[in-house]
């Protein structure tokens, strides 16, 4: 006891020693920005000689005397966005340090501020600008800004990023995952360019608990005095205005007359916050999301989650998805299973993802890459999951779409586990007390032949439980799903977090046959029986949407480095289990 209260305070002061990145600036795609997106010149270093080399400087040889070893501009290319490991036959297992370098002509502006911006970066990242560092990064799947104001140059610049997605023992995800590691500037590189004084974030969202009263923030970066900020939502008649305190901050609450946001009905509003001389507008949804005992309540109202979880690959091309279009295959897909709901693994997806899922009406769980066994007891990990879940949260915290944070998957219950995971759940909810706090968990207990128990300690700091579970797949026939009752040691909504059975798309056979569509067919309708007798169950997001690549699925002729648990193929062909969800999701919907 005296050791686990040890645990929670170190874990509390540290949890509190903030990431010494730039705050994240809001809503980048609405802001004045120059694309630095395209071919960037790229050394592979598997010994990371460029540190000690200083390929930062991206020298030259000036005589025919002197010693330079690298050469950026007589260098290969690699595109951006992107990972490396799809873009070249001889990188797909390539895990290790890459040098990007990008030159690009910039003409500064008067009382403007410019940031450099990175949509992700797998894995850590070393940024410098013209020969000077900006700064590092840890965390493969979310933003980072830096101030590039004092650096950049009227004229002639190069930006050159180390990106180095080594694995690591006590990173997060640590060296164990099924998903490939690609490596790289995997999503868009963008320069911002702001007024001196400028709005760096905000929050626009129905104040907890209530479907008319909006309430927020708006956070100005640069302000030396109270400063006016103006909140308008003109269709919906709103124009409100308020005064910042001394460190640039207001915060606001004030009645409003809004359409909700919801799958069947996913309005967004243009919503501009302006202050000074800066003014920036975003496609807002307003909507609810609370539980009451096991039921999870969109706007007030029951709601089951029709979901399906899915990993961020391109199809067809495989490699890293990042672009709009990635998205709309993806979520498409979705839709036509009959969703409204999608798990997004298990890192967070792009914005790209988000804001589609904002117009498209699917809701949204994301999820920080604490990933089965990670260094539990390390402060720098634990800082490094907080980060993580900060920068998740301080992106997307105006999704409409996005209803759970996850703070994540199948880890083994042990007490510096749960001490570490209670940790994250307090700063989630701390950061965002509008949104439901969930993780998936997959370590049941028998409690009688026929009966499953979820009876993990890390319930009780969730607001939704997660169950992944592979009945029928990792353990027993699919027809044992029949008779088998779930229990759960708290009175909280379950989603069914994960179940499903792998098939190569095209193979066929017995209904019993493993590796066929009819076994995994057979399996999801025997899961249906199962999860329709769970009275606790407000949702389900099957495993999962489209065969992805793993390191760890080997066997020749049917996994070949695939995950082949796709309801489609990595080529977008629909296997029979897809039909058996989409009819039951049709059924349910019919009757909601
Ligand atoms: C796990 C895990 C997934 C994995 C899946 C599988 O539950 O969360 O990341 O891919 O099972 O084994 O296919």
């Amino acid at each position: 006891m005296r050791r686990l209260i040890l645990l929670v305070v170190m874990f509390s002061w540290l949890g509190s020693l903030a990431a010494n990145l730039p705050a994240l600036i809001q809503n980048i795609p609405n802001r004045a920005t120059t694309s630095l997106d395209g071919p960037w010149q790229a050394i592979i270093d598997p010994y990371e000689t460029g540190l000690n080399a200083r390929f930062y400087l991206n020298a030259k040889a000036k005589d025919k005397h002197e010693l330079v070893e690298y050469d950026f501009d007589r260098s290969d290319a690699l595109n951006v966005p992107g990972d490396w490991n799809s873009q070249k036959k001889e990188l797909f297992f390539y895990e290790g340090p890459v040098w990007y370098k990008k030159s690009f002509s910039y003409h500064k502006r008067e009382h403007t501020r410019v940031f450099v911006y990175f949509g992700a970066a797998n894995y850590f990242t070393r940024v410098y600008l013209n020969g000077q560092a900006l700064g590092e990064h840890e965390g493969g799947f979310t933003p980072f800004n830096f101030e590039v104001t004092g650096q950049i140059r009227d004229g002639d610049n190069f930006l050159v990023a180390e990106v180095n997605n080594t694995r690591r023992r006590d990173a997060v995800p640590t060296v164990n995952t099924d998903w490939w590691n690609y490596g790289g500037l995997t999503r868009d590189v963008t320069l911002a360019e702001v007024p001196e004084s400028f709005i760096q974030d905000y929050t626009v969202q129905l104040a907890r608990g209530s479907s008319n009263e909006i309430a927020g923030w708006v956070q100005l970066s640069g302000s030396t005095s109270a400063q006016k900020v103006t909140i308008e939502i003109p269709e919906a008649g709103i124009k409100q205005s308020f005064a910042t305190d001394a460190t640039g901050r207001a915060e606001f609450r004030f009645p409003a007359k809004l359409e909700l946001w919801s799958p069947n009905h996913p309005r967004l509003y243009d919503v501009s916050v302006s202050s000074g001389s800066d003014k920036v507008h975003d496609a807002i949804g307003f909507r609810t999301i609370e539980t009451r005992g096991t039921q999870i309540l969109l706007n007030g109202k029951p709601i089951f989650l029709r979901g399906i979880a899915m990993h961020e690959e391109a199809p067809v091309r495989g490699g890293r998805a990042f672009s709009p279009e990635d998205a709309q295959t993806l979520l498409g897909w979705a839709k036509e299973l009959g969703c409204n709901f999608v798990r997004l693994t298990h890192y967070p997806h792009s914005e790209n993802m988000t804001r589609l899922a904002d117009r498209m009406g699917l809701m949204v769980w994301s999820e920080i890459p604490v990933y089965w066994d990670i260094d539990w007891e390390n402060p720098a990990t634990l800082q490094n999951a907080e980060n993580q879940l900060r920068e998740m949260i301080a992106r997307d915290h105006n999704r409409a779409s996005v209803i759970l944070w996850s703070i994540s998957n199948e880890t083994p219950v042990k007490p510096a586990r749960t001490a570490f995971l209670r940790q994250l759940a307090e700063a989630a909810r701390q950061q965002d007390s509008t949104r439901l706090i969930t993780s998936a968990m997959n370590h049941v207990d028998e409690a009688g032949p026929d009966t499953r128990a979820l009876n993990d300690p890390l319930g009780e700091y969730l607001d939704v439980l997660g169950l992944n579970e592979y009945l029928g797949w990792y353990g027993g026939r699919p027809e044992d799903a029949d008779r088998m009752q779930w229990k759960f040691a708290w009175d909280k909504p379950v989603i069914v977090s994960e179940f499903g059975a792998g098939t190569p798309y095209g193979r066929h056979g017995d209904a019993d046959e493993r590796w066929t569509e009819e076994y995994q067919a057979s399996l999801y309708q025997h899961q249906i029986t199962m999860l329709k007798k769970i009275p606790a169950l407000a949702g389900m997001s099957p495993w999962v949407l489209m065969d992805f690549h793993s390191p760890r699925r080997l066997l020749p002729g049917t996994q070949d480095y695939f995950n082949r648990k796709g309801l489609v193929s990595n080529l977008g062909q629909h296997k029979q289990a897809f039909y058996v969800l989409q009819k039951f999701y049709q059924e349910m919907d019919s009757v909601q």
